[in-house]
């Protein structure tokens, strides 16, 4: 059993937690994830390590409720438990091999697992400039934090709630038209974000990444449900990524995936018992 030992309420959707687990807090880096279990019936959920504390004993996971397992998670409070918590998984993060500017992108829940590589960015040295968007202001998440780690950021709303009325895309435009030279850009979000700026940044040949966030089971390349089309090679999320160089990926391909068990996720919310259904 894994203690959940803080919680922060983000936004409406975006809760924040600080989980008890020394031994992947020990070996956590940025780029990887951990994958949980609510209750020893519940379904596997992997969630990105947006911070860790190696001396607290303790990993921070921000994650948006979306369906039952995450809405089941939302309704914990610091206290008390959950079944399992294994990590770290994945490949942690790699740093751009050209100088220039390291431009990050997060949209929506996205900002949560752009935010550790930022840092990581950050804490060797290098100036990176983020562009963090979201529906309306309310669900803006980790705007200090971000703009801690940040030489720049930018703030876009689709409704014009707050900072730049549109989107993430419109300023990233702005620094690929000017020319200066960009080292990397990652892009973490919703897939049809994702996949509106590799297609935005493909022309300009600028190197882009993003972190795929398919359906995982079991997490360790076996079951092979987080496969993906990566150079026309298939690769596996949960061991070969989750970050890969957006410019391969098949977004086609992804999108329908990701649709596939739309109808077994809606029966499981409408009769689940933790306020999903509501
Ligand atoms: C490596 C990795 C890291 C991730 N990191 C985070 C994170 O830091 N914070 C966070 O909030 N989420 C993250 N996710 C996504 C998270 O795992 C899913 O939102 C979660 O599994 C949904 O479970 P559920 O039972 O609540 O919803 P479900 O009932 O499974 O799904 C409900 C709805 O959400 C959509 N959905 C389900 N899974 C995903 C997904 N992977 N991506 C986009 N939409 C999905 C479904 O299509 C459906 O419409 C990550 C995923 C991966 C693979
Ligand atoms: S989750 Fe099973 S292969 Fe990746």
């Amino acid at each position: 059993m894994y203690k959940l030992v803080t919680k922060e309420v983000l936004s409406d959707v975006s809760k924040k937690f600080e989980v008890e687990a020394p031994l992947v807090a020990k070996k956590a880096q940025p780029g990887q994830f951990i994958i949980l279990r609510v209750d020893e019936q519940g379904e596997r959920v992997p969630l990105t390590i947006a911070d860790s504390d190696p001396e607290r004993g303790t990993i921070t996971i921000i994650f948006q409720e979306v369906g039952l397992t995450t809405k089941c998670l939302g309704q914990k409070e610091a206290g008390d438990y959950i079944a399992d918590f294994v990590g770290p998984l994945g490949k942690p993060m790699e740093f751009p091999e050209e100088p220039g500017r390291v431009i990050a992108v997060g949209g929506g829940v996205g900002i949560a697992p752009v935010y550790p590589k930022v840092k990581g960015f950050h804490k060797a040295g290098m100036d990176v400039t983020s562009i963090i968007g979201a529906r309306c202001k309310d669900l803006l998440i980790l705007e200090d934090e971000m703009r801690a780690v940040s030489k720049e950021l930018h703030v876009c709303t689709d409704d014009g709630s707050y900072g730049h009325h549109g989107f993430v895309s419109d300023i990233l435009q702005k620094y690929l038209d000017d020319g200066e030279p960009i080292a990397e850009i990652i892009a973490v979000g919703p897939l049809p974000m994702m996949r509106a700026i590799v297609n935005q940044t493909r022309p300009y040949g600028v190197k882009t990444v993003v972190s795929l966030n398919p359906v995982m089971v079991d997490g360790t390349g076996m079951c092979g449900a987080c496969r993906v089309t990566v150079g026309e090679e298939t690769k596996f999320t949960c061991v070969d990524g989750p970050v890969f160089d957006g410019h391969q990926v098949d977004f086609d391909e992804l999108v329908a995936r990701s649709r596939m068990y739309l109808d077994q996720e809606k029966k499981a919310l409408e009769n689940c018992r933790c306020g999903g259904a509501k």
